[in-house]
């Protein structure tokens, strides 16, 4: 059996959770590959409403396993809470987690340095969710860091020191080491409690799961425009967030990629900073904010709202080798006249179709005028409910970028979704 792949074509928080949720029946493992806790993936069903960081969104299913792979980077006392918060929820976490033994692990001088980073950056800065992702992935592929296989080795202890010292000699007297002694001890409780959880070789798992006929789903975080490689570099977070991020971050050979799954919002959306061409800085941005409630599932942040960017989707297809789309929250545009759709852009005075290297707050869209739905869709069971006007543009959607949109997402709850 092969391997499946949904991942997100914009700037995150496409909807990932809510869709790898609802495909989850079809598959035996869901593996999440890159990021850590900086991901917040919503999911609602049954009068629940929960928010994942690190723990895959298959979490709540019977019978399918559940892995965090060797790509991903992972905060124990983050990993800790989630865990609590499942099992409150009586989610048999024991029976259905696996964490492999190569992923990485964010310590608290992690943080510190994350914040060190921001602060020196000034008005450049990130836009960081704060949670050590960068600092972490740096000591990876600088060959310093920790990983969770290290947690039950009897030296354990002189590897944290030795990497914390390290952590010291950059952040010198930083004023952000006064809260160090508390995340610390928090910490290490937390590495603890963690140890009774299963860790494992996930490649062997994964590839042994594979010849045996099971079904893997891999659930991808952020989105392929904060890709380290192809997103809006410097502002984008430190991992592969792309479909070549599975084959490094599960030891998934890319023969083995089967279906992928692009998910995509009607409009756009952006937390932190960085260039967004389509951005809306007006009261229509801030009415999508409102009606999609776009505020940050990990930080609480005001999301940057906008109108659909074809080229820069255009260029997530293409680099993921997107096979099928899911349109996401075309609910949101409910009682709007008029939607408006970024075909090209503005750059030195030229019109360009493409997603450029030096893509900036100097590039602007050029827009084109689609008449809206104008009427309430969230009640929409089958596609054949759909206003005439939301299937002229999902026909021109998938005109313009060639891969068929077989998901339609009307609303948050795990059953407002419609299979095309
Ligand atoms: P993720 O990071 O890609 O999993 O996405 P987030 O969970 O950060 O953000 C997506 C938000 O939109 C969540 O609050 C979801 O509950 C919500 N959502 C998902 N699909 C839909 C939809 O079709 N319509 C509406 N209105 N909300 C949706
Ligand atoms: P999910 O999986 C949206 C953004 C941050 C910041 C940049 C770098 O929920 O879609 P980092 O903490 O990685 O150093 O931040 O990336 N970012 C996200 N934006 N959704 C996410 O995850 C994100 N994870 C990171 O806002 O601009
Ligand atoms: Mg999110």
């Amino acid at each position: 059996m092969g391997v499946d792949v949904l991942l997100g074509l914009q700037w995150g928080d496409e909807g990932k959770g809510k869709i790898v949720d609802v495909l989850t029946p079809q598959y035996d493992i869901i593996a999440r590959f890159q990021g850590g806790p900086n991901a917040g993936h919503t999911l609602e069903f049954e009068g629940i409403k929960h928010v994942l960081h690190t723990i895959p969104s298959g979490i709540f299913r019977n019978d399918v396993m559940n892995i965090i792979g060797n790509g991903v980077v992972i905060d124990p006392v983050i990993l800790q809470k989630e865990i609590q918060q499942l099992e409150k929820l009586n989610v048999d976490v024991q029976s259905k987690l696996l964490i492999s033994k190569k992923a990485h692990l964010i310590l608290p001088t992690h943080k510190l340095l994350d914040q060190a980073s921001e602060i020196a950056k000034g008005k450049q800065k990130i836009g960081s969710t704060l949670k050590g992702i960068g600092p972490t992935y740096m000591d990876k592929t600088g060959r310093n860091g920790l990983r969770i296989g290290d947690i039950s080795s009897v030296d354990f202890n002189k590897k944290y020191q030795k990497l914390k010292e390290k952590h010291f000699k950059i952040l010198k007297d930083s004023t952000l080491l006064k809260n160090l002694d508390s995340i610390e001890s928090e910490f290490l409780k937390s590495i603890e409690y963690i140890k009774k959880f299963k860790h494992i070789d996930s490649e062997h798992y994964l590839n042994n799961a594979s010849k045996n006929g099971k079904k893997i789903l891999a659930e991808g975080a952020q989105g392929t425009l904060l890709d380290i490689d192809f997103g809006t570099y410097p502002y984008v977070t430190s991992s592969n967030t792309i479909t070549a991020g599975t084959c490094t971050g599960l030891g998934i050979a890319p023969n083995k990629i089967k279906r992928i799954v692009g998910i995509f919002k009607a409009y756009c959306t952006r937390v932190g900073s960085g260039p967004f061409p389509s951005e809306l800085k007006d009261e229509i941005g801030e009415k999508i904010r409102q009606v999609g409630h776009e505020f940050g599932a990990t930080t609480g942040r005001e999301r940057r709202c906008g109108w659909i960017d074809l080229p820069a989707l255009k260029y997530a297809i293409m680099i993921n080798g997107v096979t099928e789309l899911s349109m996401m929250k075309a609910d949101v545009l409910d009682s709007f006249e008029d939607i408006y759709v970024c075909t090209h852009y503005i750059q030195n005075e030229e019109k360009i179709n493409f997603f450029p290297f030096d893509l900036s707050d100097d590039t602007k869209p050029v827009f084109k005028k689609v008449k809206g739905w104008n009427q309430d869709i969230t009640k929409s069971k089958k596609e054949s409910d759909f206003p005439k006007e939301l299937s002229a543009y999902i026909n021109y959607l998938e005109k313009e970028l060639e891969v068929p949109i077989s998901i339609v997402s009307v609303g948050p709850n795990r059953s407002e979704t419609i299979i095309r």
